[in-house]
């Protein structure tokens, strides 16, 4: 009888380092998650790290908690990469298709896919995901599996995303201290997108924002098809510092001011509205405008929207995703967020919720801040599907890192098989 499956998805994130575990049951089908963990995010910044022995710490954390809560010894894990270094190319590849009969095979597929991304990357680059857009056989294009047709001449258009290279460094460093085995590295916010987007999302054209702390993804499908993956520097822990600053008060308590107090819409506030800061820090007396802390917000919101129109815009897509929009990250919690995001993008709006194509009984999930976390798991998850587990039943996870090459082509497959 086939053996259940665990996947980790590990979320390095700049304010909290979130660890999902799920469980795949072959005999049903069904993946669950059964476990999560989280901890404070200490050593990063704008989504990388810069300072190695705090990360492994906060992550270490995190894992402690998801091990406690599932009983298992989490030693494998697909691990989201950010930040403001990510890029996205498009590229063309070409080959001669190999069988005398004309027939394309896989192999032609992966070749084709190989050729896509020959290209001359800075030193200090290097790729994460290959993504096939689509194919043309022969000089016919819009294809999206060629595999079994005929045809001389196969050509791809792919979406190439680069990183940093000294980041990716830093970051299998620190998993190494931590003792993780990587199972793949994904993009943080197409790991959301797999989660919160639907595949009708996908279909009719839509965009997946991630309001995280140090960073805001900006992922946008249409036709299936991924046509715009980029992080925009700026995040919720800005509309904190703001705060702080405003008020004159430390990070700390500007953030439970957020958390409890926060809103998109001054105006919609009574005038009168008084928040004592002796509520949380017994040094503060003074009593602060509430209008006041929400209009500090409202600014720094503004500019995050508008920068995530400004990505729309590049694509020709600003006010044009009959999708409309989905929110996820800690900052898609915040009262107003909705109708506040639905005015700036003059798209329609709603919260993604990453628990809602999965069976489980653990409430967190559904949180929008674990999005990427439960897309992670989502991803491997998929992918062993697709390809055939590697068999290893109850042990964590699956080594398929070992060969770089493989982890990249198992990505190249994702976007594209039905
Ligand atoms: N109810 C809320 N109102 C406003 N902001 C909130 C709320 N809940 C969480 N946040 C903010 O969400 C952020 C954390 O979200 P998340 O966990 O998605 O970020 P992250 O993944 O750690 O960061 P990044 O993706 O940028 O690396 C924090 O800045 C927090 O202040
Ligand atoms: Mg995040």
């Amino acid at each position: 009888m086939p053996r259940e499956h665990y996947y980790v998805g590990l979320d390095v994130g700049s304010a909290k380092v979130k660890v999902v575990v799920g469980k795949f049951d072959p005999n049903t089908d069904q993946l669950s998650i059964v476990g999560t963990g989280e901890a404070p995010s200490a050593g990063l910044r704008r989504g990388v790290i810069v300072d190695l022995e705090e990360a492994v710490s906060s992550i270490s954390q995190a894992l402690d908690h998801a091990e406690r809560m599932t009983g298992l010894s989490l030693n494998h894990a697909v691990v989201s990469v950010n930040g403001p270094h990510i890029n996205t190319i498009n590229s063309h590849g070409v080959i001669a298709v190999s069988r005398a009969d004309g027939e394309i095979t896989e192999h032609d597929l992966l070749r084709v896919i190989d050729a896509s991304q020959a290209m001359q990357l800075p030193l200090n680059k290097e790729i994460l995901h290959v993504i096939p857009k689509h194919f043309a056989v022969d000089g016919q294009g819009g294809i999206k599996d060629p595999v079994g047709m005929s045809g001389i001449r196969l050509e791809v258009e792919s979406t190439i995303i680069e990183v940093s290279t000294p980041y990716l460094r830093n970051l299998q460093k620190c998993l190494k201290q931590v003792g993780l085995e990587v199972d793949e590295l994904v993009l943080s916010s197409l790991a959301s997108a797999n989660s919160c987007l639907t595949k009708r999302h996908k279909e009719i054209g839509s965009v997946l924002i991630d309001l995280g702390a140090g960073t805001t993804g900006v992922v946008v499908y249409e036709e299936g098809q991924l046509l715009l993956a980029s992080v925009v520097p700026i995040g919720q822990a800005h509309v904190t510092n703001d705060i702080a600053i405003g008020l004159r008060t430390t990070v700390d308590t500007a953030e439970e001011i957020k958390l409890k107090y926060g809103h998109t819409d001054p105006e919609s506030l009574r005038k009168d509205s008084e928040i004592k800061l002796s509520e949380f820090d017994a040094n503060e007396d003074e009593m602060v405008s509430r209008r006041h802390v929400v209009e500090i917000m409202e600014a720094r919101i503004e500019e995050i929207l508008s920068s995530v129109n400004k990505e729309l815009k590049k694509i020709n897509r600003d006010g044009q995703l009959p999708g409309g929009v989905v929110l996820v990250g800690g900052g898609a919690n915040l009262p107003g967020i909705v109708d506040y995001a639905r005015e700036k993008l003059r798209l329609p709006v709603v919260v993604g919720n990453p628990s809602s194509t999965l069976s489980s009984v653990i409430d967190r999930i559904s949180d929008p801040m674990y999005g990427t976390g439960v897309g992670l798991v989502q991803w491997v998850a998929e992918e062993d599907l697709r390809h055939g587990s590697s068999g290893l039943g109850l042990s964590l996870g699956k080594k398929i890192a070992d060969n770089p090459g493989v982890s990249k082509l198992k990505s190249w497959f994702k976007s594209f098989l039905p």
